[in-house]
């Protein structure tokens, strides 16, 4: 059983255990990458909080232009270009902004900085991928677990582009578009910064 069949297997455990208690919402636990009766958001579409995106801004510069590379609706890239940046946006889905059936995967173009929320399941696919194309910084919003595992250790922390960890001390509320209720709360997030010039140990900080 590799890591993320692990991860699985003891969130439906987790799952299972909390709808008897009748404690945990399922919608959270969706967005948290449990397939809960096989209704996870197709291609992981969870649009990021704005104000999530500006806790990154407040705290980092990006030289150059920014890539949002699995962009959905724009609700990062939106922010990204309230804050003067050039923005480009893109999705392997068309939901309505950027361009469109594109694959991040096997893109080739270089960018000087890359900022996205990717689809969970691919988040450590995204990160070597974009290691290949950014010339400056990296910036992913994903789970706090993203730090565990020992291929990423390997694969991804070893390399020691990991700057900064700025860790989400409240809990990060989702609210589907068109939707009156939020989900989320559940689950911790951060925001994981890489630096191309960078090697070292990350700092870790609290938002
Ligand atoms: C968690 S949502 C985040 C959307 C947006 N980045 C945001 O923060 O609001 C992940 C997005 O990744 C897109 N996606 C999934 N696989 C992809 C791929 N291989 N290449 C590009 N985008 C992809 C999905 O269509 C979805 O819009």
């Amino acid at each position: 059983m590799n890591q993320e069949e692990i991860e699985q297997r003891l969130w439906q455990n987790l799952h299972k255990w909390s709808l008897q208690k009748k404690t945990m919402n399922p919608e959270a636990l969706r967005m948290a990458g449990v397939d809960v009766q096989q209704r996870r958001e197709k291609d992981d579409f969870y649009p990021t909080p704005p104000a999530a995106t500006q806790a990154l801004l407040d705290r980092e510069k990006f030289d150059g232009q920014i890539y949002e590379c699995a962009c959905g609706d724009g609700a990062m890239s939106e922010v990204l270009i309230e804050n003067g940046y050039d923005v480009y946006s893109s999705d392997l889905i068309n939901r309505g902004y950027g361009e469109t059936g594109i694959d991040f995967l096997k893109t080739e173009k270089p960018f000087d900085n890359i900022i996205t929320n990717p689809p969970f399941k691919l988040g450590p696919d995204f990160v070597l991928h974009s290691f290949k194309l950014a010339r400056k910084k990296i910036a992913f919003f994903g789970k706090l677990n993203f730090l565990e595992g020992q291929r990423r250790r390997k694969k991804i922390f070893n390399l020691k582009k990991l700057k900064k960890v700025y860790v989400f001390s409240g809990r990060v509320s989702f609210t589907k578009r068109g939707a009156t209720k939020s989900a989320g709360g559940l689950i911790s997030f951060a925001w994981y910064v890489f630096d191309q010039n960078y090697n070292g140990l990350p700092q870790i900080d609290w938002i």
